[in-house]
């Protein structure tokens, strides 16, 4: 199978590219516009004869239709996906992620390909912090920042495609992922580097708000197994019930990089900044029979600070504007 990977320079993407290296004998093209936050070094070392990088804007019709025609199947990374950088200019979301979106639905349309959209469990909105439920494939949307609201968009176009031309896809809303090659203006990346850095960690408002972290391997094979087996026309929601509060989660960055627990900032609040997200997966496992392969939080924890400790020519050039633009936030 050919698959055409979109945005698979950035993070999940180029993560997911690894394991399609590793895990089938697919080729892969990769189709990314290496905006700030892609990076072709993210694929480096993978088997050229496998694997091809085509830089481009999945907004550009001409481009995606080429490429769309020699694949047998669309996976769809490609984003803006930091919700900060959503309220400070809400104007690339909206273009890459409705705009991207319906080229890339429309070329699948015109040349019968199978697409699978991956999204984002933000679409949901958010849940109250004493609220026991979780998001499930029937939950309403609601989203809450630009971001989030442009993801809600792409996805009812994926919908309305299956349904008004019977384009064969499939869609994934997943919680918060961490794990190797994750840009540092996301949080536990920031939080690693910063204390790498000398500097201390910085937690919005009180820290109370929780997050339902996966492992980005886990993601990617939830991914594959949908690819492979999901029913065309339905959403899965992926996660593997890792809820934390952003609080603990820096206090165990912290222990596991020899701190005191405590030695962190709380630092100004993220506008509208939703409350807690949590998944129910069960129609993801019962359906298609995954399961997450990285169950202990920590040892994933552990792993991540090692890359990023190991990795620092590839972080370190985004890192000091991205802590300008947050300083200048009070963030
Ligand atoms: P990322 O920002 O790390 O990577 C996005 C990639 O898309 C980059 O390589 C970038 O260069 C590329 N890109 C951006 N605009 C483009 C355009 N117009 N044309 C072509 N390429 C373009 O994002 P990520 O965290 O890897 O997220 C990937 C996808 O997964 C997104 O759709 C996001 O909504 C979704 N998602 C992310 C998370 C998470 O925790 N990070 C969780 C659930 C879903
Ligand atoms: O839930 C899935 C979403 O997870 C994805 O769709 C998004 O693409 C991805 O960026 C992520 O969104 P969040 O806004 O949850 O992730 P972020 O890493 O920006 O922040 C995680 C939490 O940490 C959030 O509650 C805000 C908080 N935070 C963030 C930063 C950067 C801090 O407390 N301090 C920080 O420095």
């Amino acid at each position: 199978m050919r698959l055409l990977v979109t945005g698979g320079a950035g993070f999940i993407g180029s993560n997911f590219v690894h394991q399609v290296m590793r895990a089938t004998e697919h080729q892969v093209v990769v189709i990314d516009k290496l905006t700030y936050a892609g990076n072709a070094d993210s694929l480096a070392g993978l088997p050229a004869d496998r694997l091809r990088l085509v830089r481009a804007d999945v907004c550009d019709g001409g481009a995606v239709d080429g490429l769309v025609a020699e694949c047998d199947a669309i996976v769809h990374f490609a984003a803006e996906s930091h919700n900060d950088n959503s309220i400070d200019d809400p104007a690339p979301f909206v273009q890459t992620n409705l705009v991207g979106t319906f080229r890339l639905l429309e070329a699948a349309r015109r040349h019968g390909k199978r697409f699978h959209h991956v999204s984002t469990d933000e679409v949901y909105g958010d849940l109250e912090l004493d609220d026991p439920s979780k998001f499930t494939p029937e939950t309403p949307y609601n989203p809450s920042s630009p971001y989030s609201a442009s993801k809600a968009g792409s996805d009812m176009l994926v919908r309305a495609w299956v349904r008004t031309y019977g384009v064969r896809a499939t869609i994934s809303n997943c919680s918060n992922n961490y794990g190797p090659r994750q840009h540092v203006e996301k949080f536990i990346p920031r939080q690693i580097t910063n204390l790498l850095d000398g500097r201390r960690p910085k937690l919005y408002g009180t820290g109370a708000n929780t997050r339902d972290w996966i492992h980005v391997d886990d993601h990617n094979s939830a991914v594959l197994a949908i690819l492979d087996r999901g029913r065309i026309g339905q959403t899965y929601l992926i996660g593997s019930d890792g809820e934390l509060s952003n609080k603990r989660v820096v206090e165990l960055i912290l222990t596991e990089m020899g701190r005191p627990a405590d030695e962190y900032d709380l630092v100004k609040d993220r506008p509208g900044h939703d409350l807690r997200y949590a998944i129910d997966a069960s129609k993801l496992r019962d359906e298609l029979d995954w399961r997450p392969a990285y169950r202990d939080f920590r040892a994933g924890l552990r792993a991540t600070i090692d890359w990023y400790r190991n990795n620092e020519s590839w972080w370190r050039p985004a890192k000091r504007e991205v802590e300008a633009r947050y300083q200048a936030k009070q963030q």
